[in-house]
């Protein structure tokens, strides 16, 4: 999810105290948690400059559930690796409708005057999400670290909700922090200096669109059964523009081509699709420019719906088809099962929108994330990427160093759970969830 940056100053103001704490002790140096998927109405989707409107369809959204305070207080944040910084607490009574009021309600609730530990910080800040924004005043407290019998992660600062509007979650932006876009620590800053992770590195794998497990993310650490081969390494470009002006540090790569291989291996690479592209797990659709959009279009033979989307029908879902993410050597072909979304009973839609603008820029988010194993890894301004597959769970902790992750082989062999098909028995969700997920500046 990418914020209008309205409020961005104000956390460049916003000075957490250095924290003088001792490091935890922790011999593991890894910490995991399960990535949760949800699955809900979504009523609208725009973007600023380009309305789209997707009508009442159902999509996926991938969160992780923190336990904040003392006692600690479970709560589900939207895991966005598109943001960086941590808010709970939306304001469940103005979701956009009873669905999402009710997916508010049950996601938990953090409530300041029930831990030990708050802090409050004593500023506030507005982020604009397209349709919804969030007013929150920033806090500090504990974060539990599960699994462990250590000490809590202790006085983190992230921003409680006190008005927002059309949000059914609150956010765990886990972009760039202190010294890039922040002028306080964030979580993977914080897990870092509490000596809970090794490096400011992070993995995931989100999980097939219609599995309810295999996605996890493990901040310091990499599971090597969750991709085949080698990882590859790629730099983090710096700062790219976003609308006229550069944005701040974002999980930007280098992406050599998209194209597609057809059932019938029939092998096509689209021109000009040679451009930075940033990783967002926040974003349900990937946005790619009109020319590669009306491209996929064309291969697919796609009807325009006046949502804006690409609608197929839904019998190519369970046909071997890729549509494939060159990065330099390395290439992602995501199956048309991952990349195809049932939006409704008999209304099958690709994962990508169009993105307006004078730049290129692609924005790849789930639609894409999900057939990748992807290493954030901050403290050498490094991405790892591999296929994502399934083969159990072996964690591993990952060093500081450069290059660590390269000594990491992947267990899986190609092919496990690469075509994974639609259950019979497709059934959704009846709840709403406005779908903030914007590409504000494209
Ligand atoms: C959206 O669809 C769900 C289930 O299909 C239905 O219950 C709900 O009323 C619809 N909402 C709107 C705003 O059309
Ligand atoms: C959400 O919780 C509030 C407060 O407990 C309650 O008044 C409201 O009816 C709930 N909304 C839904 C849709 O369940
Ligand atoms: C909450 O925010 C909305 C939109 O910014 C505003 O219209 C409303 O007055 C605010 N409510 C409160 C209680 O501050
Ligand atoms: C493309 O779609 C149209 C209408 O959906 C259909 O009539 C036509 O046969 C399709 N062409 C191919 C090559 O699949
Ligand atoms: C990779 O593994 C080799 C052999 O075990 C070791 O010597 C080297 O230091 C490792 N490199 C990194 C960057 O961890």
């Amino acid at each position: 999810m990418m914020l209008a940056l309205a409020g961005f100053q104000l956390a460049f103001a916003l000075l957490g105290t250095a924290l003088t704490l001792p490091a935890i002790e922790t011999k593991k140096g890894l910490l995991s948690f399960p990535v949760l998927q949800k699955r809900s109405q979504s009523v609208n989707l725009r973007k600023r400059d380009n309305v789209v409107a997707l009508g009442n369809v159902s999509t996926l959204t991938y969160l992780i559930r923190l336990e904040i305070g003392t006692p600690p207080q479970p709560v589900e944040v939207v895991l966005d690796t598109g943001s960086f910084e941590l808010w709970i607490d939306p304001t469940c009574a103005t979701a956009a409708t009873q669905g999402q009021e009710e997916k508010c309600n049950a996601s938990g609730r953090y409530v300041p005057g029930q831990s030990s530990t708050y802090v409050d910080k004593g500023a506030k800040q507005h982020i604009g999400y397209g349709k919804g924004g969030a007013e929150i005043s920033y806090a500090a407290d504990s974060i539990l670290v599960p699994g462990s019998n250590s000490q809590p992660l202790r006085n983190v600062v992230f921003g409680v909700g006190v008005n927002t509007t059309e949000l059914a979650w609150g956010v765990g932006g886990i972009g760039h922090g202190n010294g890039f876009n922040l002028h306080y620590n964030n979580l993977i800053d914080e897990l870092h200096a509490q000596g809970i992770t090794q490096s400011k590195a992070f993995s995931i794998a989100l999980g097939g669109q219609y599995s309810e497990t295999g996605g996890a993310i493990i901040f310091g650490g990499v599971d090597t059964k969750k991709f085949g081969g080698k990882l590859h390494k790629f730099d983090n470009m710096p700062p790219q523009i976003e609308g006229s002006k550069e944005g701040p540090w974002r999980y930007w790569v280098q992406m050599k081509s998209v194209g597609i291989t057809t059932p019938n291996k029939v092998v096509a690479t689209y021109e000009y699709s040679t451009m930075p592209a940033l990783l967002d797990t926040g974003s349900t659709w990937s946005y790619l420019p009109q020319h590669i959009f009306d491209s996929l279009q064309d291969d697919f033979n796609a009807t325009l719906s006046e949502d804006g989307s690409l609608e197929v029908p839904c019998s190519i879902v369970d046909q071997p088809g890729t549509v494939d993410f060159t990065f330099g050597d390395l290439t992602i072909q995501v199956p048309y099962s991952e990349f195809i979304s049932q939006l409704e009973p008999g209304y099958c839609a690709l994962g990508v929108l169009p993105r307006k603008g004078s730049y290129d820029r692609a924005v790849l988010g789930d639609s894409f994330l999900r057939s990748a194993y992807v290493i954030f890894d901050q403290t050498n301004q490094h991405l790892y990427m591999a296929s994502y597959h399934d083969c159990g769970t072996n964690e591993q902790i990952l060093s500081g160093e450069v290059g660590a992750a390269l000594n990491l082989t992947g267990q899986c062999h190609s092919g496990h759970h690469l075509f994974a098909s639609i259950p019979m028995c497709w059934i959704i969700v009846p709840a709403a969830f406005v779908l903030w997920v914007l590409a504000l500046f494209l």
